[in-house]
């Protein structure tokens, strides 16, 4: 275990699935196993998308449940919701001060909308607001109100992260040494993981498989994997296959190779190798999803979870903010 502390949000927009469970959960389990973590809920980060207070109360609890349920280590990690720190609000109101206004119309996803508003023939900023304008800020907020050394993201991501060093910077450059750098790291597989049509799995191409969707649910997507036309007697290649690609992480090296083998070697049907792919995750995912869905009937086990965690994250919060008030306000 090293000293650094390792920070990331979860922001709750619906089931994650396989792709962000691979590419994101599973990675995360495994650092909280040694590094101290800071996991949060960012439910703040969802509401310039969603607009239904059950909605997102739902969705956060989905995440912190299925966290627990996948069995992060609650003793090296520190799970709350973000809304409840109140010193975010007050942060992120603050580094508005010290943060450029064109750093923010750099920002990606600000100009993915713009770019799909000029394509439209609308104004540039339809639909645009402040909340997505101004994001970077928040997030940025969540970065440094902690204190993160290491911010794990997926690529898409990495620009926000980099922003909170600049904005970081700039405070420090005229406030005098207060921030942290953080450093943000992009795990492996983030945004590899095919979906049901060979694309990137992925809640906009609806092409998704959730992480804890009942079992006959489950299995139905995995049949509905698109495969080419081969017959099941011709050889196939498994790193063309959304199957072997899933299969991979849930199996142990000789199994890998064994359905590696029986791809190559011909005489296996897609559908025969959906069935042995399903039964692998099935089996990997069986005994979270009881417990998630366990959780799920007793949401009191994750209010106490949540609450705990943000008592003490206000304290680290606290410590944060006088010293930035400090700076600022004298
Ligand atoms: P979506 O594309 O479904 O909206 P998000 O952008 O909310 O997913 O993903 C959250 C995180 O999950 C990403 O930052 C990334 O690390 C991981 N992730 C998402 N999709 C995939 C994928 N197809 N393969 C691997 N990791 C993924
Ligand atoms: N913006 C991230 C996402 O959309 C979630 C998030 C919010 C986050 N605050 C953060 C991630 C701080 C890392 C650090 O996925």
């Amino acid at each position: 275990m090293t000293n650094k502390i390792v920070l990331t949000g979860i922001k709750p927009t619906g089931m994650p699935h396989f792709g962000n469970y691979i590419g994101a959960l599973k990675p995360m389990i495994e650092s909280a196993k040694t590094q101290k973590t800071i996991m949060f809920i960012a439910d703040l980060h969802a509401l310039n998308t969603i607009y239904d207070p059950k909605t997102v109360r739902e969705h956060t609890y989905q995440a912190a449940a299925i966290m627990m349920a996948l069995g992060i280590d609650l003793n090296n990690t520190l799970m709350f919701r973000q809304s409840d720190v109140e010193q975010i609000y007050q942060l992120n109101t603050l580094l508005m001060n010290v943060t450029p206004k064109g750093l923010m119309n750099r920002a990606h996803s600000y100009k993915a909308a713009m770019d799909k508003n000029i394509a439209n023939g609308v104004d540039v900023d339809a639909g645009v607001n402040m909340g997505l304008y101004t994001y970077p800020i928040l997030m940025s907020a969540d970065i440094l109100l902690y204190g993160a050394d290491i911010v794990p993201v997926g690529a898409d991501q990495k620009q926000h992260v980099e922003f909170a060093r600049d904005i970081a910077g700039h405070f420090n450059a005229i406030y005098g040494e207060t921030f942290k750098m953080p450093e943000p790291v992009i795990g492996k597989e983030s945004g590899l993981i095919p979906g049901l049509d060979g694309r990137k799995m992925s809640k906009s191409y609806d092409n998704t498989i959730p992480l804890m969707a009942p079992e006959n649910e489950l299995k139905k997507k995995i049949m509905r994997i698109i495969t080419d036309s081969k017959t099941p007697e011709e050889s196939k290649n498994p790193d063309e296959s959304t199957i072997f690609q899933l299969y991979k992480h849930f199996a142990t090296e000789p199994e890998i190779a064994e359905f590696a083998d029986m791809f190559r070697r011909g005489g296996m049907g897609y559908g025969t190798a959906k069935t042995i792919l399903f039964d692998k995750i099935n089996g990997a995912i069986k005994d979270a999803r009881t417990e998630y869905e366990r959780l799920m009937e007793n949401k009191h086990e994750i209010d106490a979870v949540l609450n705990h965690g943000a008592q003490q994250a206000k304290q680290i919060a606290e410590r944060t903010m006088q010293r930035v008030k400090k700076a600022m306000l004298g």
